[in-house]
């Protein structure tokens, strides 16, 4: 039976793909029928990524994305997709008294300009189809405070804000744009995310324990679909409850 979730004929690009959310993104994606675009840095965890999917119609692409000929060169070599997921991020744990230009920019670069840029890009040279879904993944660091997190959360609230307004931009084309704020959740970047002494601390701030990156790879699913046409503009909060305190 074909449920509204399903996403057989959907061609759908995720960045960050190499790892983490992005790889588990792929995989559920590509469970419910969709075809895969993945793009990372790391050739050979990229593969590996592929090798995870069912199927062999799924494509990749090693660009860097903060380097603007790799975006282009990208771009151009894609076929016209139904969504894009923009999983590629990191995280600068740093308080105030430590910041400089340079490290505001590093942050920026890849978690604010890239999916923003991106999504200008792909949109520009008519490679988003209507009907299509476009999703960047923020942080609960864009809801609430916590000391050292200040670097990471201007740059995933940004994403936020900015969404709404894509968001609107892009209606007229049935295109919808989302966000999704994870709590935290067990992947290769939650050491750097949390500082080792207070990581038991932060279990206790989400009364459902840490997330797995399926729990963020499924409303991606949903988000994708046609189960969420009519959502568009949203931030999704999947924290464990870390919010509800
Ligand atoms: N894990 C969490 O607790 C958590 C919570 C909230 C939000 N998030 C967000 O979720 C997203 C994925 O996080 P994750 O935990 O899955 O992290 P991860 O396992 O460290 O994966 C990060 C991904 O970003 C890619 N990337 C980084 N810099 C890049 C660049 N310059 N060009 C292209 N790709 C680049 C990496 O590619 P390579 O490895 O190939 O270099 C990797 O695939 C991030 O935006 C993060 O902020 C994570």
């Amino acid at each position: 039976m074909k449920t509204p979730f399903d996403l057989t004929g959907k061609t759908i690009l995720v960045t960050g793909a190499s790892s983490g959310i992005g790889r588990q993104t792929c995989i559920s994606i590509a469970n419910m029928g969709g075809k895969i675009i993945a793009s990372g840095r790391n050739e050979e965890r990229l593969k590996e990524t592929i090798t995870m999917l069912p199927e062999d119609k799924h494509k990749m692409f090693k660009a860097d994305l903060t380097k603007t000929s790799e975006i282009e060169e990208m771009v151009n070599d894609l076929d016209k997709i139904n969504g894009v997921v923009h999983c590629a991020g990191i995280v600068k744990l740093l308080p105030m008294k430590f910041y400089t230009k340079e490290y505001l920019r590093e942050v920026n670069e890849i978690n604010y300009e890239v999916p923003v840029l991106l999504t200008k890009t792909l949109h520009k040279k008519r490679k988003i189809l209507n009907n299509s879904s476009i999703i960047f993944i923020s942080s609960i660091m864009s809801q609430v405070g916590k000391i050292g997190q200040g670097l990471y959360a201007g740059t995933k609230g940004a994403l936020v804000a900015i969404t709404k307004v894509i968001a609107l931009e892009l209606a007229a084309k049935n295109i919808r744009v989302n966000c999704i704020s994870p709590g935290l959740v067990k992947t290769p970047l939650i050491d750097l995310i949390t500082f080792k002494k207070e990581i038991e601390e932060n279990i206790k701030l989400h009364p459902l324990g840490l997330g797995d990156p399926e729990d963020v790879a499924n409303a991606c699913v949903y988000l994708l679909s046609d189960a969420s046409r009519w959502i568009t503009g949203t931030n999704l909060i999947i924290d464990g409850g870390y919010c509800a305190q």
